[in-house]
């Protein structure tokens, strides 16, 4: 399938509803860049969105799922100054879908790529690096020898962020659902680990701080662990629940945070890359971390671009470590 084409959701539901159609070859207003994509990044908030889970924004179906993807610059509007065509290029959050071929954006939310860089690691990593970077970083102080709490840290998130939290000189209990996953946590460096599906962690997080808890849990799975968090934590302690794989939290009672003056927060990444200069200086230095070949990200799979939906049946049923990632089914097909 040479000619443009764009993956959409055609209605809420299961990765069935994802169907490759063609579309037109986009041109630029004046502030904005047509990318040729090389590689596109498969997150789990695009399943939120297929799947209708209440989201910041909830788009209606037909609409192209994705926020993130790289590729080449091939038109420029009028008033694009910073970028030319030819350029490699990626962006997040730009309020484009990405399951596409080739994607038209605001120039103003397009990052400009190294060209050292692997587009499939870029793909892969960004938005999971640039995430685990403002958990890590932007939220409070986190001081070495800081016990934290991980869950799903065989994901594609939990890779990047175990591995940047022992950079930072944390004490990191992972935990995650299986044990070949667990291995997996151990050895991105974690220093305990749980398989939270044969195990309780709250137990288990009691038992490896001798009952002290953790300061951070950074809380990803949401509905199934988000109460087992709180228990885990130690007087002032934050859950940070940045993600909802299982499902949403309900039904939180603020009152529970009382008798150890805890914290919650529900953070999200379009908040952090808003503003381009904030976005630009997170960018450099998550590339910093995708150019260093020490930082393990696993490609879990590489399917074509048409293939969404099976992306999708693999993500959400578990099954991943690390990123899937698609790629335009004509470059797929030339490899
Ligand atoms: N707020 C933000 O700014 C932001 C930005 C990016 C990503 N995120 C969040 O970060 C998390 C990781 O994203 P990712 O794309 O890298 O995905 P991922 O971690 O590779 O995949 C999700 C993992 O969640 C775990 N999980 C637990 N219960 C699950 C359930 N009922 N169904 C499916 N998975 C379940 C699974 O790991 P186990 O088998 O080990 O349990 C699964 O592999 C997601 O929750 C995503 O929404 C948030």
């Amino acid at each position: 399938m040479s000619a443009p084409f764009a993956v959409f959701v055609t209605a809420i539901g299961g990765p069935e509803v994802l169907k490759a159609r063609p579309i037109e070859m986009p041109t630029p207003a004046a502030d904005e860049v047509v990318i040729k994509q090389t590689a596109v990044a498969v997150n789990f908030v695009d399943i939120y969105l297929r799947a209708g889970q209440p989201h910041s924004h909830n788009p209606t179906p037909p609409f192209i799922p994705g926020v993130s993807g790289i590729g080449r610059v091939i038109a420029i509007g009028s008033n694009v100054r910073e970028l030319s065509v030819g350029d490699k290029a990626t962006y997040t959050n730009a309020g484009v879908g990405s399951y596409c071929t080739h994607v038209v954006l605001p120039a103003e939310r397009v990052i400009p790529v190294p060209e050292a860089l692997n587009d499939v690691r870029v793909a892969a990593g960004l938005v999971r690096t640039l995430t685990s970077q403002y958990l890590l970083k932007k939220m409070r102080p986190l001081a070495p020898g800081t016990r934290i709490l991980i869950h799903a840290a065989a994901g594609g998130v939990g890779q990047i962020l175990v591995q940047w939290a022992k950079r930072l000189g944390l004490i990191v209990i992972a935990t995650a659902g299986s044990d070949t996953k667990i291995n997996t946590a151990l050895e991105l460096g974690a220093d305990f680990a749980i398989n939270y599906r044969t195990h309780d962690f709250v137990t288990e997080v009691h038992r490896i701080t001798e009952g002290k808890g953790v300061s951070v849990v950074f809380d990803s799975v949401g509905k199934d662990t988000f109460d087992g968090s709180v228990k885990c934590l130690e007087s002032r302690g934050l859950v940070v629940n940045y993600g909802t794989a299982s499902g949403q939290v309900e039904g939180f009672k603020l009152q529970d945070l009382h008798s150890k003056s805890l914290w919650v927060c529900r953070p999200t990444l379009k908040t952090y890359v808003a503003d381009r200069a904030e976005m630009l200086a997170m960018s450099k230095e998550a590339f910093e971390m995708l150019g260093d070949a020490s930082i393990r990200l696993d490609i879990e799979t590489v399917l074509p671009l048409s293939q969404a939906s099976e992306a999708h049946r693999l993500l959400e049923g578990r099954s991943t470590q690390g990123a899937i990632v698609l790629i335009p089914d004509e470059l797929f097909i030339k490899k």
